[in-house]
Order: C-alpha cells, then sequence, then structure tokens
C-alpha cells in the first residue's frame, strides 16, 4: 500500500549514501507503487547543480546501483523517467543566509510529511536543524533522519541529541542503524519470539557462549578521510554489533510497538559489563590490515588506502563482553568485526553446551556440542549444527550433520535492502526500528572506556595482512578461554 504523500528533502544530496542508498531505495518503492504521484524528492547540496543537472547524474547513476533486472521492469524506461521526474536540487551552503530561500521556495507550506534527511556529518546536525526551524520549515508533520555516526563520543552524542532535541520533538527524530533494516535482522526476532523450540534454551543453562561476527572483504576503498577519523570501534562496533546483541540478548517484549523492543534492547545495554581499564587490553584487540592477498589479488595496506602512514586507527576489534543478568550470567559474546578480512560474512553463532556426559562408546572427543549459526550475509540462512549417527550395521557411529536452512531457496523472492524497509517506515511515523536517544548514548557510555585507552600514546593496533581473518591475538582472544572462532567455511 502507498504511504502517505510526501517530500523527501536530502542534505548530502549529491553524497555517497544519498547515490548509492538512498535514491535506489526510493526509486525500487517507486517501482513498486509506494510512492503517491505527488511525492517529491528535493536533494541539498554545495554542488552548483541545476534541477535538469541533477536529474542527468542521477540517470546516470542509477543502474549502477540498481539490478539491471530490477530497474526497468516494462523495458521502455518509462519507470525510471517517473522516478526522475520527482527529482529536485536546491544549492546551499547552510552558513549562507542568502542560499535558504531556494529551499523554502521549495517547500510550500502543507500537511504533507516532510522528512529531512541528513546524510552529512554529525557536526552539522545541531545547525541545519536550526537553520530549518528559523526557516519555517519544520511542521508538525516533518521528520528529521539521521544518519550514524551519531557523535564521536558519549558528549559529542548527548551534544548532538541536545541540539537536535532542541528544534525536533523524540518522535520526530529517526536515528538510522540500517542493520536494524536488514530483513534477516529483523527475523532475528522472529526467529526468537515466533518459535517455541528455543526460546526455553536461549539462556545460560544451555548456551555456552555467543559469537557476532561482521566480516568484509573491502577495504576502506575513498572513505578513508571519514574512516580515519573513525576507526572500526565507533564505525561498526557502537552501533550495529551492539545492536545484534542486543537482539540477541533482549528478553522478549509483550508486544511490538515503538516503544516495547527499544526499552528492552536498552536494559541490555545497561546490563553490559562495563569495562575497567585492565579489562580493555584483556578483552579487546584492535588490528589494522597490512598488505596482503584478497581473492588472490594484491591488496594494499590500511594505510596506503587511507593515504595517512602514520595512522593508528583500527580497522579490525575483537571484544569479549558480558551481559549481567540473570539469563546470560557467565556467557561470553565474543564480537568481532574487520575490513579486508578473508570474507564478507556476517553471523550469530550460539554454541550450546556439551552434552554432560558421553554415553556411546567410543564417542567420546567424537562428539561436537550444538551450535546453530545464523547467518545474515551474505546468503541469509540458518544452520544447526548437530550429531547423528552414521549409517550402518556395526555399532554406533557419530557423524556432525547439519540442518540447513536456506531462506533464497525457500522463499523465491527479493530480500528489500535495508534502506527501502527504513525509509518507507520514517514516512509511517514508525520508530521501532530506529534508534532512541537513550541506546545510542549508552552504547557510547560502553565503548568509552575503550575509546579512552585507545587514546593514548602505549596504543597501537596489531598489524594482520588483507584477506585473512584478522590479528593472531583475536584468536588469542578466544582460545584463552578454551573456545574457538566459528569459521563457516570450515564447518559442516
Ligand atoms: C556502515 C559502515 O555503517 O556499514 C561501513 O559505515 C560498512 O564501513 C557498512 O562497510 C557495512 O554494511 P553492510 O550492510 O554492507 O554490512
Amino acid at each position: 500500500t502507498p504511504v502517505s504523500p510526501c517530500d523527501f528533502v536530502v542534505f548530502g544530496g549529491t553524497g555517497d549514501l544519498a547515490v548509492r542508498k538512498l535514491l535506489p531505495a526510493l526509486y525500487l518503492r517507486d517501482r513498486d507503487g509506494q510512492l503517491p504521484p505527488e511525492t517529491r524528492i528535493v536533494a541539498v547540496s554545495r554542488a552548483g547543480l541545476d534541477e535538469a543537472g541533477y536529474r542527468d547524474k542521477i540517470r546516470g547513476e542509477l543502474p549502477r546501483f540498481v539490478r539491471a533486472a530490477e530497474l526497468d521492469p516494462e523495458h521502455n524506461g518509462a519507470t525510471v523517467e517517473r522516478f526522475i521526474e520527482r527529482l529536485t536540487h536546491v544549492s546551499l551552503d547552510i552558513d549562507d543566509e542568502s542560499s535558504w530561500p531556494a529551499l523554502v521556495e521549495q517547500l510550500p507550506v502543507s500537511d504533507r510529511v516532510r522528512v529531512f534527511y541528513l546524510a552529512i556529518g554529525p557536526a552539522l546536525f545541531g545547525r541545519v536543524s536550526q537553520r530549518l526551524a528559523e526557516h519555517g520549515l519544520v511542521t508538525p508533520t516533518s521528520r528529521l533522519v539521521l544518519e550514524k555516526p551519531l557523535g564521536h563520543d558519549l558528549a559529542s552524542a548527548r551534544e548532538v541529541n541536545d541540539a537536535v532535541g532542541a528544534v525536533f520533538e523524540e518522535q520526530q527524530i529517526f536515528r538510522i542503524d540500517h542493520y536494524l533494516g536488514k530483513e534477516s535482522v529483523q527475523n532475528l526476532l522472529v526467529t526468537r519470539f515466533a518459535n517455541t523450540f528455543l526460546e526455553p534454551l536461549w539462556n545460560a543453562n544451555t548456551i555456552d557462549h555467543v559469537q557476532i561476527t561482521a566480516s568484509e572483504s573491502l577495504g576502506v576503498g575513498s572513505r578513508g578521510g571519514y574512516y580515519d577519523g573513525s576507526g572500526a570501534l565507533r564505525d561498526m562496533v557502537q552501533n550495529h554489533l551492539l545492536q545484534l546483541l542486543c537482539l540477541v540478548a533482549m528478553e522478549p517484549p509483550t508486544y511490538v510497538d515503538r516503544e516495547t523492543v527499544r526499552d528492552e534492547k536498552l536494559k541490555v545495554l545497561q546490563a553490559l559489563r562495563p569495562l575497567e581499564d585492565g579489562d580493555v587490553d584483556r578483552s579487546v584487540v584492535a588490528g589494522q590490515y597490512a598488505p596482503g592477498l584478497v581473492d588472490g589479488l594484491a591488496a594494499a595496506s590500511y594505510r596506503a588506502d587511507a593515504e595517512r602512514p602514520d595512522s593508528t586507527t583500527e580497522t579490525f576489534v575483537a571484544i569479549k563482553a558480558e551481559v549481567q543478568n540473570w539469563r546470560w550470567a557467565g556467557v561470553p559474546f565474543y564480537l568481532r568485526t574487520g575490513k579486508r578480512m578473508d570474507r564478507r560474512c556476517s553471523e550469530i553463532v550460539i554454541q550450546f553446551k556439551a552434552v554432560p556426559h558421553a554415553m556411546f562408546p567410543g564417542s567420546e572427543g567424537a562428539q561436537e556440542p550444538n551450535r546453530l549459526v545464523i547467518q545474515l550475509q551474505p546468503d541469509e540462512g540458518m544452520k544447526l549444527h548437530m550429531t547423528a549417527k552414521e549409517p550402518g550395521p556395526g555399532g554406533i557411529r557419530l557423524r556432525q550433520v547439519s540442518l540447513d536452512l536456506s531462506y533464497a531457496k525457500t522463499f523465491q523472492r527479493r530480500s528489500p535492502e535495508a534502506y527501502e524497509r527504513l525509509l518507507m517506515d520514517v514516512v509511517r511515523g514508525n520508530p521501532t526500528l530506529f534508534m532512541r536517544r537513550d541506546e545510542v548514548e549508552a552504547a557510547w557510555a560502553w565503548v568509552e572506556p575503550i575509546l579512552e585507552r585507545w587514546s593514548r600514546p602505549d596504543h597501537s593496533p596489531r598489524p594482520y595482512p588483507a584477506g585473512t581473518s584478522g590479528p593472531s591475538a583475536a584468536t588469542t582472544l578466544i582460545e584463552r578461554d578454551g573456545r574457538s572462532w566459528h569459521e563457516s567455511t570450515t564447518t559442516a
């Protein structure tokens, strides 16, 4: 069903995010009939483009980011043109008063939903909100969408939240964590709470530990400027990985609505064991990629990619975390993320405890504990590793096998991109899959001691060759506890 008529105003409208993700997502929603005819998209940037110039740019870029099979269903370009005609561009310098009237002109007074999407740096969030208010552009049906990173530590996140909060009500503010828009991540909630068999086992009585991995084979590409001031902890852990941890660890909400799920996630963040100074050295590993081989091709170091020869920014993080509550006492959560690793793979591994007693003769050591692997990407699915009897007349021989669920095979339909879902939720005014202010701040509060420890001069990340699974210290981190990282290609 179509959403209400809406004006999307995208600050950073010529930037990487808008061109690669936002406009393709809006295009796909339009193609599927979800955008009413009067919906408009106003791109705002400092590029001196007029409407025709911007339309040409997007006409050229769209085929790069929407797959050919999905781009032009009628093979006559009509759907693409209908979308292109929604676009306009306003050249605006935030601090130049004389450039604002051009935007004001594009947004006549109305009660249409107005989405201000800030695909720009967090340092500008407050200023832009202020200017929007000064020019009378903030209506009761306006919403503000903020891209991460939301600040670079707890204090700056609070400042940003205060500044935007001075103009917009909390329910008008949508803080994006695009992981929450992924089909596979939403499915995690369904897997846990729409099935009976898992939930009774989902606790410290049966689960030995949890692993959450988000590895990428790509390097930092052209984003070195942003990334070098950020690093993997701020770029991936503070948001995406901690959100995944929350979804794994949270209590079942009584029902799903805008606050209940977020309330439960917040409780998990608040239950994370705070890291003291000594804990950071013991429980957290930072790495940075050195030259190596990725898919058989030579790959440069991070320092060369980012053009920062002395950089100590981490491109890899592994952490042992603990959730201090009744359900999870004593169950470590090992988190890991990195760029330029051996493969692109995001997955959650639930490692169950070993059987208490090996009763089959000769089965000692032949029987591995059960393991549930929830694969978020690239191939969404779930595998339950278990032990079975190998067929044969002579005695009982045990074999490791797996129950294997592939979503692509089961559903045979396209999974929408995260931004498609999230942008429509913004228009509908549904913030369930967005981060609330208190969640963002609780996540910053937890990573703060790591930032603080790493800011001292005696810290530097450990090098790892590009195309590998990270520094050896990350292996030590988990092996020290008598456990090992799950490597999906090496297991059944
Ligand atoms: C973004 C990070 O939030 O997530 C990027 O800024 C990272 O550095 C990306 O590459 C990963 O997202 P996905 O959807 O490809 O797993």
